[in-house]
């Protein structure tokens, strides 16, 4: 089985990490490993399977998100993303969403270690590409220490080498998906802990990252680091990914190099029957902190939906970024 680089990855994240986001990333970085949003074992099996599934190749390394609780389904699943030819397949067990938790499946799997290692195991026997987990240090009631080695180490036991952590437990009542994110502490200790208790595993840290520094200190006690919101908000923090985190020679891309592909990309999927505005949200904010952002923001944002809209709002917005004040 080919090996993965999970030094740095770009986590799920439903309604962001669709293929446009992805392509742009890989704009960005070549390395870095990218994931899907989640997909549902019903969603996949019932509906638009091909949209669902597809992505450029460019997006390699590229990893699909399943959600579910049926092994049988999920082993479905996980052939079709082979097939598809996807370079892994990742169960979600850490969402603490309702519509999640009414389907049984996501955070709430934590307290079934054993259904998880069943799903796993299927998949496993299934497909020949890795499998991993995603999930939490704990949920509810079930947070101390140990109820989280024993989730592992009997997942594990079903072939599951790799567990990415999202650093805080979650409430599966009481907070929203958003608040889940936000107000349970992140707790890194824990993480460092299981790396330490479980040196044979590799552990992926993930929660409130946002530079590449702390990814360079994360991985001297972990195997991997995980992020979300960062790179959403500051797609170019990953600029120098490919340098300082996989050690490439490589140039680091300007932010005009990185629109100019990508408006090619654009071209081309508006000719598919993409819109405009579904691709142009991932690029407000390529010039985070940059003079001008907040004029290139605005101007794709209101820009972009009318109809007929293409090269010349990028060439408007791009003016707002390269026009500096004379003192
Ligand atoms: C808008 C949004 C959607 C998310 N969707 C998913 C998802 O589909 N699957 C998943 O495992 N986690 C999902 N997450 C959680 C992230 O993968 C990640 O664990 C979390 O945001 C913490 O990392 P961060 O602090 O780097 O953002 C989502 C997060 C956000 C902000």
């Amino acid at each position: 089985m080919k090996k993965l680089d999970r030094r740095l990855s770009i986590a799920p994240m439903m309604d962001h990490t669709d293929r446009h986001f992805r392509y742009l990333m890989r704009l960005i970085t070549r390395r870095t490993l990218l994931y899907t949003e989640m997909i549902t074992t019903g969603a996949l099996l019932h509906g638009p399977r091909d949209d669902l599934l597809a992505f450029s190749t460019e997006e390699h390394p590229i990893a699909l998100q399943l959600g579910g609780n049926q092994p049988d389904k999920l082993a479905e699943c996980a052939g079709l993303a082979e097939d598809r030819g996807y370079d892994e397949v990742n169960l979600n067990v850490g969402c603490p969403s309702d519509r999640v938790l009414n389907g049984r499946f996501g955070a709430c799997l934590m307290a079934e270690p054993e259904l998880v290692a069943e799903c796993v195991r299927r998949m496993i026997q299934e497909i020949s590409i890795p499998v991993t987990v995603k999930t939490r240090i704990g949920i509810d009631d079930r947070d101390r220490y140990e109820h989280l080695c024993k989730f592992i180490e009997i997942v594990r036991t079903a072939g599951c080498n790799t567990f990415i952590i999202h650093a805080r437990k979650a409430w599966l009542s009481g907070l929203s998906p958003k608040q889940n994110r936000e107000i349970p502490p992140l707790q890194y200790r824990t993480v460092h802990q299981l790396k330490q208790d479980f040196p044979d595993l590799e552990i992926v840290i993930n929660g409130g990252f946002t530079k590449l520094e702390q990814v360079g200190c994360q991985l001297t006690m972990v195997d991997g680091v995980m992020i979300g919101r960062g790179v959403i908000h500051n797609p170019y923090l990953l600029a120098e990914a490919d340098r300082q985190i996989f050690g490439l020679r490589s140039a680091v891309p300007s932010r005009e190099a990185i629109l100019e592909h990508y408006l090619r990309y654009i071209e081309q999927q508006l000719v598919q029957g993409a819109h405009l505005q579904a691709m142009t949200r991932h690029v407000l904010g390529l010039y985070l902190g940059q003079y001008g952002a907040r004029k290139f923001r605005r101007i794709l944002t209101e820009n972009a939906r009318k109809t007929g809209s293409g090269r010349a709002v990028f060439t408007q917005a791009l003016a707002a970024v390269q026009t500096v004040p004379q003192i």
